[in-house]
């Protein structure tokens, strides 16, 4: 099964594909993520991402598509994968598109998480994730059964994103409306954007989630 999970920044695309993953074996391919890492080591590419992210900018098409053209390739994608935050772009679209037809692999659902803009800025203001394993934490909203422990892995480290700041969320919340939401039209014309209100409990969310893929 191929999926994406489509939505705002703090809509909750890396919470449930951390659920989607555990439950159907699917791999989360977080371009973020990927891009953190790539910042965190110090690469040339990691270099030209950082200026962006910080600032509430996307990262080139040519970047993220290579990172996921490459990521597609290796062995734990063959079962299936849920693309968490790409595509971005209308051409980053259309490039999945050409990969995808490359590897003969189809394309099954696009699911938009729907979220107020109000509740995205409370919700990434009080994110953190484990340092070790990043499974993902909120303030109130999702705390660890003991606190201070990762339920995942028991780290006891915890960090926060640089650019879960009030100031880049407001850039990253306008280039979401005007570069990322312009792909939605893109997937509904295929028939395959479903989309789920975001607004509701996690549990809840992983729910309407889950009926969708059991069609
Ligand atoms: P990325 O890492 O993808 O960030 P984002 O899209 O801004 O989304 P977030 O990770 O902030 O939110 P999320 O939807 O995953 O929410 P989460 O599950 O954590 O990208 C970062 C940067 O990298 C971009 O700005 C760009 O520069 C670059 N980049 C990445 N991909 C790119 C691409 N394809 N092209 C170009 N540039 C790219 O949830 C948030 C919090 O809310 C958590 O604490 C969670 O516990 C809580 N929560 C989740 N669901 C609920 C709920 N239902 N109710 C209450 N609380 C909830
Ligand atoms: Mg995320």
């Amino acid at each position: 099964m191929i999926l994406i999970l489509f939505g705002p920044p703090g809509a909750g695309k890396g919470t449930q594909a951390q659920r989607i993953e555990k439950a159907h074996g699917l791999v989360q391919l977080s371009t973020g993520d990927m891009l953190r890492a790539a910042v965190s080591a110090g690469t040339e590419m990691g270099k030209l991402a950082k200026s962006k992210m910080d600032a509430g900018a996307l990262v080139s098409d040519d970047i993220v598509i290579g990172i996921i053209n490459d990521r597609i390739q290796e062995d734990d994608c063959k079962d299936g994968f849920i693309l968490d935050g790409f595509p971005r772009t209308v051409a980053q679209a259309e490039a999945l598109d050409e990969m995808l037809t490359q590897q003969t692999l189809k394309l099954d659902a696009v699911i938009e998480i729907k979220v107020d803009d109000a509740a995205l800025v409370e919700r990434i203001a009080g994110r953190y994730t484990c340092a070790n394993c990043n499974e993902g934490y909120h303030d109130t909203n999702l705390k660890p059964k003991v606190e201070g422990v990762c339920d995942n892995c028991g780290s006891t480290e915890f960090k926060r994103r640089p650019d879960d700041n009030a100031e880049t969320v407001a850039k990253r919340l306008k280039e979401y409306y005007a570069q990322t939401a312009p792909v939605l039209p893109y997937y509904a014309d295929k028939g395959v954007l479903r989309s789920v209100d975001g607004m509701q409990a996690i549990d809840d969310v992983s729910a309407q989630i889950a009926s969708i893929l059991a069609v």
